[in-house]
């Protein structure tokens, strides 16, 4: 039920933090996996990882941000193993601004990497996955999907965004066998929240708002990514699964 053997998964923020525990959780479930970022080395150490337990992987360095390149990048994402059936789209920034600080530039930039590239990216790979009545698409949420945090304001935006996103894909692909669903993480370990870890007094406020009493670690992500991935969810689509050891529903 949680097999991948067979299946190929692109993993979008490939090179570091969730996308990178993502990939490994999909390898050791049998996936081959292609990982993608723009650090060279980092995507190195993460195939390097896999290759040790013999597992199947690939890295591409590229940038996302350009729309344009994205048909590109999926065909090159595809010729590494002949298809894409599992893609995770975990690249995302966050510029923590000062509401009165955000400009254009860095809204367009946070709307466009962690809105709109995960559904045109997705949109390359759904021709493929309907030919074989097979899918999954998993995007990454937020608590800021359904909170609001100080100096969050366009990352906000975004991840409501793809909570909503979320359910119009599968509205969209999953009549063809295309799940879409998302997981919305607490606070995780990672180069995006450095700011919080560095302030013990907030981290700790933090894991005292979960039920559970702290905040993730990275394995914490194995179990819910394989699951949506595989066979183990095929009814399940459309939805947000918050992981976060209860902090939405305190
Ligand atoms: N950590 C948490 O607690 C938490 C909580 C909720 C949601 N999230 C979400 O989880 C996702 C992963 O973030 P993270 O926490 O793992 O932080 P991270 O370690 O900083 O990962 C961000 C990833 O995005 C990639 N990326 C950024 N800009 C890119 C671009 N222009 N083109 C291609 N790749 C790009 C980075 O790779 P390169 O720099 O190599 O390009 C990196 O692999 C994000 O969507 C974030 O919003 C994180």
């Amino acid at each position: 039920m949680f097999d991948l053997n067979g299946k190929v998964a692109l993993v979008t923020g490939a090179s570091s933090g969730i996308g990178r525990q993502q990939s490994l959780a999909l390898a050791q479930a049998g996936a081959a996996v292609v990982l993608l970022g723009r650090r060279k080395e980092q995507l190195a150490s993460a195939v390097a990882d896999i290759e040790a337990f013999g597992g199947k992987a690939v890295s591409l360095s590229v940038d996302l941000s350009d729309r344009e390149q994205l048909a590109k990048i999926a065909k090159l994402a595809v010729d590494q193993f002949g298809s894409i059936d599992i893609l995770i789209n975990a690249a995302g920034v966050n510029f923590r601004e000062p509401v009165d600080e955000i400009s254009l530039d860095s809204w367009d930039k946070t709307l466009n990497l962690n809105l709109a590239v995960p559904f045109f990216l997705a949109r390359e790979f759904i021709a493929g996955m309907k030919s074989r009545s097979w899918g999954r698409i998993i995007n990454i949420a937020s608590l800021q999907s359904s909170r609001a945090f100080a100096n969050g304001l366009p990352y906000g935006a975004s991840k409501g965004g793809i909570a909503q996103l979320t359910r119009a894909m599968a509205e969209a692909w999953s009549v063809s066998g295309i799940n879409c669903n998302a997981i919305a993480p607490g606070f995780f370990p990672t180069g995006l929240t450095a700011p919080v870890y560095q302030n013990p007094e907030m981290l700790d406020n933090f894991a005292r708002q979960t039920a559970i009493g702290r905040n993730g670690e990275l394995e914490d992500l194995d179990g819910v990514t394989v699951f949506l991935a595989s066979p183990a969810s095929n009814y399940l689509t459309g939805q947000v699964i918050h992981l976060d050891g209860g902090f939405t529903a305190k």
